[in-house]
């Protein structure tokens, strides 16, 4: 596996392998690696014969109280896991190299990144569509690789590629959990053990809510009040938003017609843990 740091060096290998027919995988991520990005990572080494996994904790994904300074960094761990998985390019460029002196400007998918996470992180999905289509740009993948555990990022990234007309099939691919439910995420590491107890309220949750629609429910009210007692009931919690919303737009649904996605963000303690499952009336779906 190739470390590579500088953008023109990343564009050069691309721009190589394209001329000669190759089909490569991109799997942006800001490191911290844990079974969810290499889940991702082994799906792109399927799909295509080059894989280049991006490291960047993205200053302009973050507000200014948000955990940039304390977001957890491990290179060496974080390169000898992706070998393994067999990697071909870690790409690592440097700050300054994304965001020079003299950078202005930024890319905003307006209504999809208005609610939710987005009402709760201004600005926060102007730094991701922003650094995804840079490095789209800088790699030049066939195909870019995301987990659904960030939904609302997942769409905003569908409508950025699609209205700004970049020659990339995005994908998205299914959440993976700890052995108890938690969904995986490097901030998951914040948690102490007592919160990480608590944290397991959001997989309850969906699953409640999930039987919930299997035994006939489809309003939102009845869901959400559910999804909201059992959190509430938990100690170190405080509930950020619950939402039923269609999976595409996003927009709140009243009730279930066909499919809904389930989205929530909850603060435990001092760490926002984010989770979402879709809610079908004719599919049990398994994640
Ligand atoms: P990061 O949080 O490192 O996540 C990188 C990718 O891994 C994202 O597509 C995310 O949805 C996926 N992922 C994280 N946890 C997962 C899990 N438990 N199961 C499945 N996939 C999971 O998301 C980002 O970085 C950044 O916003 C980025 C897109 C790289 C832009 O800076």
């Amino acid at each position: 596996m190739e470390i590579i740091s500088n953008p023109a060096q990343i564009r050069r290998q691309t721009q190589d392998w394209r001329s000669q027919g190759t089909k490569i995988a991109l799997v942006p991520t800001m490191g911290y690696f844990h079974e969810g990005h290499l889940s991702l990572m082994r799906y792109g080494r399927e799909i295509a014969t080059k894989l280049v996994v991006s490291l960047f904790v993205n200053p302009a994904q973050f507000g200014p109280n948000e955990d940039l300074a304390r977001y957890p960094r491990d290179l060496d761990r974080d390169a000898a896991m992706a070998q393994e998985v067999g990697v071909d390019v870690l790409y690592t460029p440097p700050a300054e190299a994304m965001y020079p002196p003299g950078y202005q400007t930024y890319v905003t998918v307006e209504e999809l990144s208005r609610g939710l996470c987005g009402a709760s992180r201004p600005g926060h999905f102007r730094g991701v569509a922003t650094v995804v289509l840079k490095l789209l740009h800088q790699v030049q993948p066939h195909t870019a690789i995301f987990g659904e555990k960030d939904y609302q990022q997942l769409q905003v990234i569908r409508r950025l590629a699609a209205d700004l007309d970049v020659p990339v099939e995005i994908v998205g691919r299914p959440i993976v959990r700890e052995a108890d439910g938690l969904a995986m995420s490097s901030r998951n590491t914040y948690l102490s053990p007592e919160e990480r107890a608590s944290a397991l309220c959001l997989f309850r949750a969906i699953k409640a809510a999930r039987e919930l629609v299997l035994s006939g429910a489809k309003s939102r009210a009845s869901i959400l009040e559910a999804v909201r007692g059992i959190i509430t009931a938990t100690p170190h919690t405080n509930i950020d938003y619950l939402a039923l919303v269609h999976p595409e737009t996003l927009q709140e649904l009243e009730t279930i017609q066909n499919e809904a996605r389930l989205v929530l963000a909850v603060w435990v303690g001092k760490t926002r843990l984010i989770d979402n499952t879709l809610l079908s009336e004719s599919r049990l779906c398994c994640v």
